[in-house]
């Protein structure tokens, strides 16, 4: 089938490419230009593992375009797929610019009947009005129906997220666009559910709220678990062996970030309030992440009375491993905390740095190895739990750093290693 992908950002892509993987001609529209030379070159503009190898493939095999050129790509498009961002505005509601930027130009363009999906994560109620507003737009005797189906994929697995789906959901009003659904998705083999439009915009909602209120309230009981002399590691392992409540998303940190979970708890929060139903769990996820970010550094506090004038090192930067993205990341406010009372932070991140160089350009030094970043240091904070931080032997920090004070916001290393390696060490949850 012939599909059109509105918006080349992490949904839009990675869907536009395991589209075509999956046997269908796929035209992917942006307007940036230099995303799209990037990509006509095989070359993704986001960092996500075998995207790459895919786009290459498919554009090879004659199943994948990629074009600034609205106009062609939406008139003659039976579907067309909508991913593109549905950010935050600075009430906490979704902002919609870009998703009625693109129904605009659909409605403006299309020349015959279309069915339009709605993958952006966006409030419900959202696809009525959509529907409603190209109704307006379109032009006479041209029918365009929106259905709703969103994503679930994550960054980091992105590609086998999506070609290994948990489940699609599709959203419809009519039989016609759900039986077309359904047969676009078909060779994913995966379970399709189908149900009305608003239930299918709550689905998204409602899991990545639930999951964002699972980390919270495993953040809560970890510092519960420093008070009372637990250790976090043992109590989720043993509510994990529970099978009604998983060994998933149990992992205690320095709070959740990301471009999705602090967006869409926010935006369901104030939906709610708009509807006049105050969401109190979400609220509560809210609040609780919010002032876990700043946990690690109330802990370093405890230890030096100020953070002028030290070398201070921090060992990953991005919101999680696999991702280049620094949206909402933790580490993000933590530096800026140390640089304003005059620390010199000295960063190490395997993929982060460029984009964090963005952010602080001038005010901090960026090393290429974790010894480096580690060298004649007075302090380290750990905020992103890579692989190779994970992994490295815990040694590495009495060997490297002056005096060697360990904050590890993702409890990277074990109380024992840490113990025997004479360094002074502080996580979520455990005991000091
Ligand atoms: C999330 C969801 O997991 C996806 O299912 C969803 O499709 C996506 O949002 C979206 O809405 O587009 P993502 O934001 O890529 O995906 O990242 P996650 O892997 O969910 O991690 C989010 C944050 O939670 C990270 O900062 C991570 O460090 C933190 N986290 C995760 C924990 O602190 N503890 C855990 O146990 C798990």
């Amino acid at each position: 089938m012939e599909i059109t992908v509105a918006g080349t950002g992490y949904v839009g892509l990675v869907t536009g490419v395991c589209l075509a993987e999956a046997g269908h001609v796929v035209t992917c529209v942006d307007p940036i230009q230099e995303k799209i030379d990037l990509l006509n070159k095989g070359i993704s503009p986001i960092y996500e593992p075998q995207l790459d190898d895919l786009i290459s493939r498919n554009k090879k095999s004659g199943n994948l375009f990629f074009t600034t050129d609205y106009k062609d790509a939406y008139a003659n498009a039976s579907v067309i797929i909508i991913g593109v961002g549905t950010p935050e505005n600075e009430d906490g509601s979704a902002n919609l610019t870009y998703l009625y930027t693109v129904a605009r130009q659909i409605a403006e363009t299309a020349v015959r009947d279309c069915l339009v999906v709605i993958k952006s994560t966006v409030p419900i109620g959202t696809n009525d009005k959509v529907e409603a507003f190209m109704r307006e737009h379109v032009k006479q005797g041209i029918k365009v129906e929106v259905a709703a189906n969103p994503e679930f994929l994550a960054q980091g697995t992105a590609v086998r997220d999506t070609l290994n789906a948990s489940r699609i959901v599709i959203g419809t009003e009519s039989k016609a666009a759900k039986q077309l659904l359904t047969e676009i998705y078909q060779p994913f083999q995966q379970p399709i559910l189908t149900m009305g439009r608003r239930s299918a915009e709550m689905v998204k909602y409602a899991s990545n709220d639930f999951l964002a209120l699972k980390i919270s309230f495993v953040n809560d009981i970890a510092n519960l678990c420093e008070t009372v002399g637990a250790n976090i590691d043992d109590v989720t392992k043993g509510m994990s062996m529970d099978s009604r409540i998983g060994d998933k998303f149990l992992q205690a940190g320095i709070g959740y970030g990301g471009s999705c979970f602090p967006k869409d708890t926010k935006a369901l929060h104030w939906l709610s309030e708009e509807e006049g139903y105050v969401l109190r769990t979400v609220k509560a996820a809210i609040e609780v992440n919010e002032k876990q970010k700043f946990k690690l550094i109330k802990k370093a506090r405890k230890d030096f009375s100020s953070f002028a004038g030290l070398k201070v090192a921090v060992l990953g930067v991005t919101f999680k491993p696999g991702t280049d993205d620094l949206r909402e990341a933790p580490s993000i406010p933590n530096v800026r905390l140390l640089l304003n009372e005059g620390a010199k932070v000295h960063v190490y991140d395997p993929v982060g740095e460029k984009n964090f160089q963005k952010i602080y350009p001038t005010e901090v030094e960026f090393t290429t190895s974790i010894e480096e970043a580690l060298r004649d240091a007075d302090l380290c904070f750990v905020f992103t739990e890579w692989p190779e931080i994970k992994n490295m032997p815990v040694t590495k920090f009495a060997e490297n750093m002056k005096t060697p004070y360990v904050y590890d916001g993702r409890n990277c290393y074990s109380l024992h290693a840490a113990e025997k390696a004479g360094i002074h060490y502080r996580s979520i949850g455990r005991p000091a």
